[in-house]
């Protein structure tokens, strides 16, 4: 029996903005009796806990101690810095709580790489933070991943089933009130940014780079999440853009500039049993540019109770995308041929107020027929 349901409730934009203008105003009035934060923090830099920018050496013992001083041991609020340079690092981890007096920042500067052996990391991903509140991730620094080398080794590209994932560059797990700006993340092994079960990130400003052929290189994954926020990144990647898996809920997506890529994309939904709905995604002012999809959600007919409700796509310019808007309801089924795609012309449209009605689908949809769905499609000039 077919349970994995999408819902859309679409037309509800002056609602939003008008809750978003009151929490805005409301957050300027709190600032005002926020403790005025004027001492610097004190600083860890990672040079003096032995970390050497020969590109060479590996730094995770040095990252861990710069880390463990400033998070566990600091009893003024503290930096990690990771100063100009290029510094290898193995699979290391920046776990909380911090005893630290919050936020709890981490500048960097510099380049790091990740180490190139596959059999050196024992779960998928590379640089995990976690269990944090208040973490500041900032700089113009740079996390490369070092796909290149590692792409060969992915199996997930063509076997989506039984495959070992290669790690995210960034992964974020338990991190809850955080700022991530501006950050590069280059050739990530698979996912660059990883976000789960966290709470209230705002990711800005951020430069997210691989090639457009490059296996499974999601710029960033969202799942387990809530009031999570997206916006003035560029992103160009091998796969979504953004992509945006289960339980997430209240997520924010604006003026991001993605391609090459797959687009922005919820799904896939409803593999497996315990996935929960995805409700409340909104996502505007972006533009796609050569991307094979734009605005797509994927959903498998499988026993799963779990919607996609609540979500939004709107003032979204399209150049040169092939799938617009893809709704696909039946991946499993494998009916490529008769997803929703709209429109037939499908290049170089932009997307406005979009869709309109309500849907829900308790029976395998085949393409979208019965979808009554409509999104305003505008040429763009
Ligand atoms: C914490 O600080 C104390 C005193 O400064 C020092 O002896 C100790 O090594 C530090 N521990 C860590 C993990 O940095
Ligand atoms: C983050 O927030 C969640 C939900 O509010 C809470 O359960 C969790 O303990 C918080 N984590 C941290 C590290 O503060
Ligand atoms: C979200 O986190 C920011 C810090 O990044 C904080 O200023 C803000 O108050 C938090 N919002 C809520 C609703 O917790
Ligand atoms: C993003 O980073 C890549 C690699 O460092 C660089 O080539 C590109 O110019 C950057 N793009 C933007 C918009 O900053
Ligand atoms: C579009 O993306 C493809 C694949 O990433 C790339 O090969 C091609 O050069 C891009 N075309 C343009 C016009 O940027
Ligand atoms: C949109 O994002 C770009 C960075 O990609 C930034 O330079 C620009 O200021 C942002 N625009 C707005 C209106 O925030
Ligand atoms: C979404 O955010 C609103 C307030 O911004 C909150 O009341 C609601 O609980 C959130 N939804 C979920 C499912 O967490
Ligand atoms: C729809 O999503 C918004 C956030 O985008 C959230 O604030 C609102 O509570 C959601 N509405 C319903 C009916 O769940
Ligand atoms: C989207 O862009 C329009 C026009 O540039 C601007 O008025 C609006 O504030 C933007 N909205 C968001 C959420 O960035
Ligand atoms: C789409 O727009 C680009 C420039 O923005 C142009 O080069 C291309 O020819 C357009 N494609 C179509 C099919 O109109």
């Amino acid at each position: 029996m077919a349970t994995a349901k999408a819902i859309f409730f679409f037309g509800i934009a002056l609602l939003s903005c008008s809750l978003i203008g009151a929490s805005r105003g409301l957050e300027n009035r709190r600032s005002l009796f926020l403790p005025i934060l004027n001492s610097d923090p004190k600083v860890f830099d990672v040079t003096k806990f032995g970390a050497v920018a020969d590109g060479k050496t590996d730094n995770i013992d040095a990252f861990r101690a710069a880390w463990g001083a400033a998070c566990k041991n600091s009893t003024t609020r503290a930096k990690v810095l990771i100063p100009e340079g290029t510094y290898r690092t193995a699979q290391t981890m920046f776990a909380g709580p911090c005893s630290s007096p919050k936020p709890i920042t981490v500048e960097v500067k510099g380049t790091v790489k990740a180490n190139t052996d596959p059999s050196e990391y024992v779960s998928p991903e590379w640089f995990t933070f976690q269990e944090i509140d208040a973490l500041v991730l900032t700089g113009r620094g740079v996390f490369d991943g070092q796909g290149p080398a590692m792409w060969p080794f992915n199996d997930c590209k063509h076997t989506k089933k039984d495959c070992s994932p290669l790690p995210s560059s960034l992964k974020f797990y338990k991190v809850n009130n955080s700022v991530v700006t501006g950050i590069t993340s280059l050739n990530s092994m698979q996912i660059h940014f990883h976000i789960h079960g966290c709470r209230n990130v705002s990711l800005y400003k951020l430069n997210i780079t691989a090639p457009g052929n490059s296996p499974n290189t999601d710029g960033i994954h969202i799942s387990s999440s809530d009031m999570i926020k997206v916006f003035s990144s560029v992103i160009g990647t091998g796969d979504d853009c953004i992509s945006i898996g289960h339980s997430t809920t209240n997520l924010t997506v604006y003026n991001i500039t993605c391609g090459p890529g797959h687009g922005i994309s919820i799904g896939s939904l409803g593999k497996r049993p315990e996935e929960r709905t995805v409700n409340g995604v909104t996502v505007t002012n972006c533009t796609f540019v050569n991307t094979t999809n734009g605005a797509r959600i994927k959903t498998w007919i499988g026993t799963v109770a779990a919607e996609v409700k609540n979500v939004t796509y709107e003032d979204i310019i399209m150049k040169d995308v092939q799938n617009p808007v893809v709704i696909d309801q039946t991946i499993n089924f494998g009916m490529e041929d008769q997803r929703y795609s709209f429109p037939q012309d499908k290049r170089n449209y932009s997307v406005k107020h979009s869709c309109v009605s309500a849907m829900q689908h308790s029976e395998p949809v085949r393409g979208c027929g019965g979808c009554r769905c409509r999104f305003g499609f505008f040429r763009s000039t």
